[in-house]
Formats: structure tokens, C-alpha cells, sequence
């Protein structure tokens, strides 16, 4: 792929999307409404709206290494605070995915520099899990099982947010974890339990 060829490709789209509704732009650009918030992973292989089969303007779309929700990142905090207050998505999505390589990268002991923290948020979600993970002999089931343990605990940093909390009450949004498997193209819907994970965690995070 040359850069060149990208904007040919995009001429192409443009032309391609105004042939079937020639106001497919100007109609864009007034306004979005997406019912979705989408924090997924920034693996190339992973494309958001792609695999949903969504059309731009359908999913606010939030995607970093290993689709975290650190307590104190500013961009995922932000992201998730507009997309609930101002764009009023209804439901969000934490979406993992197996072979992650920044969930391998955390399972492995190498000195990634600057890397170095991020990795520790997954391996503290290994840590949380240990002794489950430890039981796993195949490497790729361990693997796999870690993929899903850390969505489950990034959608519970999600869940832990005021932001999350207020609109849960006020017009019931709700939080999802699911797992996009590479080998098979297919969405995995980890069913978490949202009001059970509510629960638990009110009464340590809860904000009134
Ligand atoms: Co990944």
C-alpha cells in the first residue's frame, strides 16, 4: 500500500458514496448520533465498524493497546464522558480480542521502555487472576482465558466511573464485554454481569 494510493482510494469511496445518495455528506457533516461507544484494540486486524457491519456515524469509537480503561488516562476518561453525556450512546462495548499482542507482550518478562506501565495494567489483571490462569497448562488457553479476564476488568473500570454510574440510573446504559476472535472473524459476547458487577462494586466506587 502506497500513501498515493490511499487518497485514489478515497476519491473512489467519495464518488462511490454520492452516486448512491448525493447528499451522504452534507447530510454527515451536520451532526452524529451514535448509539454506541466502541473501546477496542488498535491491532490492525481489528476494525471496529468493519466487524460490526456499522456504517460511519453509527459507533464512537475508542481504541488503544490491548483495549484498556486505565483509572487515570485522560483520553479513555474523556472519551468515555463524551460519548455518555453529550452523544448519549446507550450501550458501551469493551471488545478484546484473542491473539492480542499487547496481552502476550504482558505475559512475557521483556523491558519494553516506555511500554513498561502500560503492560503493568494487564498484568495486574493477571495478577487478580493467578491463581486461575496458573491452573491453565496450554499456553494458549492461558492466553486466551487473560484476554477475557482483562475485558471483564476494564468494562468494571468503565462500570466504575461516575459518569457510568449517573447514567445507568438515569436512563439505564449499560456496559458490554466482548471478545473478537481472529481466527474465525466471530464476536463473542462474554455476557458479563453488569448488575452483579454494579453491585459488588457500589460499595467501595460508588458516587452519589
Ligand atoms: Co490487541
Amino acid at each position: 500500500m502506497r500513501l498515493k494510493d490511499i487518497f485514489d482510494n478515497n476519491r473512489h469511496w467519495v464518488a462511490e458514496k454520492l452516486k448512491a445518495d448525493d447528499q451522504y455528506f452534507s447530510k454527515m457533516a451536520r451532526d452524529q448520533h451514535p448509539k454506541l461507544l466502541y473501546i477496542g484494540c488498535s491491532d490492525s486486524r481489528v476494525s471496529a465498524e468493519e466487524l460490526m457491519g456499522m456504517a460511519p456515524g453509527e459507533v464512537f469509537v475508542h481504541r488503544n493497546i490491548a483495549n484498556m480503561v486505565p483509572n487515570t488516562d485522560l483520553s479513555a476518561m474523556s472519551v468515555i464522558k463524551y460519548a455518555v453525556n453529550i452523544l448519549k450512546v446507550q450501550d458501551v462495548v469493551v471488545c478484546g480480542h484473542y491473539k492480542c499482542g499487547g496481552v502476550k507482550a504482558a505475559m512475557e518478562h521483556a523491558d519494553l521502555g516506555l511500554l513498561n506501565p502500560w503492560l503493568r495494567n494487564i498484568r495486574d489483571v493477571y495478577r487478580m487472576h493467578q491463581r486461575e490462569l496458573n491452573k491453565i497448562g496450554d499456553e494458549e488457553q492461558r492466553f486466551r482465558k487473560l484476554v477475557e479476564h482483562n475485558v471483564q476488568e476494564q468494562c468494571i473500570n468503565v462500570i466504575k466511573t461516575a459518569v457510568i454510574q449517573r447514567a445507568w440510573k438515569e436512563r439505564g446504559v449499560r456496559v458490554h464485554g466482548w471478545v473478537f476472535d481472529i481466527g474465525t472473524g466471530k464476536l463473542k459476547d462474554l455476557k458479563i454481569d453488569f448488575e452483579g458487577i454494579l453491585d459488588q462494586i457500589m460499595e467501595i466506587y460508588r458516587i452519589d
